[in-house]
């Protein structure tokens, strides 16, 4: 018998909340999946569907108004409820984040250089001058021209592509077992998009890392991931292999998103977009979320549906999925 591999990150019943004045925010309602090492997942869903709660959920990073529940596993170890000051020092060494805006992220007052060989003084314990010739490996490594000249710039005097190479490499800085990228491409031109992605291919087999990547472009998910998480209204709402999603699809949702991938050969004046508005989450429906906008809906899509194993790894939750209940 084959030994069951245990997952890089076991997440299970994952939920988010968030208390505003109007009542309860259902960000993300009961999320399970798991990661295995190596792989590249993507995340993808409208704006709003839960995306960068779940992420930030599992990094410890959620507003103070936010409330997490269910269980998070990393390298086997519990995430939900642990100390600051553990969950500090595993994001610090073996979890990084990257997002849209690498000025989240950078001190705008502070020099590349100081800002990265802080990193690795802190977290590797190594004096300024190795810092520093390390840090420059890394700019290179991400291919920054004149690295050992311009690590010596501010984060302004970069453009918005490099300036995101400087974020990758910065995060990687500590080697992390696993890299969560939040849309980190979405405000760069498409050019630049491609080269930052077959980046964080050879940087996944060069440094053996796990990635979750976070975006609503499906045509950036079949050019990088291994797997998909399809969400909506902060449900998970399909999970399969990109084959599997690209061909074999069985939620409505997910056939709408992949509707909207611009084709190559045609002339696109205007993004195709789904019809209709993303759900209101402090009134979710008791059924599929997606009911209104979905062109196959029926009356069976008002009640609470289970997710399915349609087959091995892909899981669907909708009234059309056939399969054995979770
Ligand atoms: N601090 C907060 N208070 C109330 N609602 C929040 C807060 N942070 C996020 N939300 C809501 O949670 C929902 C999910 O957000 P998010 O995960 O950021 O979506 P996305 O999929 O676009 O990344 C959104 O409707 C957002 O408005
Ligand atoms: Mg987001």
């Amino acid at each position: 018998m084959t030994e069951k591999k245990i997952p890089l990150l076991d997440v299970r019943n994952l939920s988010v909340e968030f208390k505003v004045q109007d009542g309860m925010v259902k960000a993300v309602n009961g999320l399970s999946f798991k990661v295995y090492d190596g792989e590249i997942i993507g995340i993808v869903g409208e704006s709003g569907s839960g995306k960068s709660q779940t992420m930030l959920a599992l990094m410890g990073l959620l507003a103070s108004n936010g409330k997490i529940s269910g269980s998070v596993k990393f390298m086997g170890q519990e995430l939900v409820g642990i100390s600051t000051s553990k969950l500090n020092k595993i994001r610090g060494d073996k979890m990084a984040m990257i997002f849209q805006d690498p000025m989240t992220s950078l001190n705008p007052y502070l020099k590349i250089s100081s800002q990265m060989t802080e990193v690795l003084m802190l977290h590797k314990n190594m004096s300024y001058k190795d810092a520093l010739a390390e840090s420059i490996k890394m700019l290179e490594r991400v291919k920054i021209p004149e690295a050992s000249n311009r690590i010596h710039l501010y984060p302004h005097e970069f453009s918005g592509g490099m300036r995101q190479r400087v974020m990758i490499a910065m995060s990687l800085l500590t080697k992390p077992k696993l890299l969560i990228a939040d849309e980190p491409t979405t405000a760069l031109d498409v050019t630049v998009q491609a080269q930052i992605l077959e980046l964080l291919k050879e940087l996944r087999k060069e440094f053996g890392m796990t990635i979750i990547f976070i975006t609503h472009d499906m045509g950036v998910v079949a050019n990088l991931c291994d797997r998909v998480n399809v969400m909506y209204g902060g449900w998970l709402m399909e999970t399969a292999s990109i084959n599997t999603i690209f061909n074999n699809s069985v939620h409505p949702y997910t056939q709408a998103l992949l509707a909207t991938i611009p084709s190559l050969d045609t002339h696109v004046e205007k993004l195709k977009t789904i019809p209709g508005e993303p759900p209101n989450l402090l009134q979710l429906p008791t059924g599929c979320p997606f009911q209104p906008r979905c062109s196959q809906a029926n009356h069976l899509c008002s009640e609470s549906i289970p997710l399915r194993r349609v087959e091995p790894r892909h899981v669907v939750k909708c009234v059309n999925a056939q399969g054995v209940v979770l």
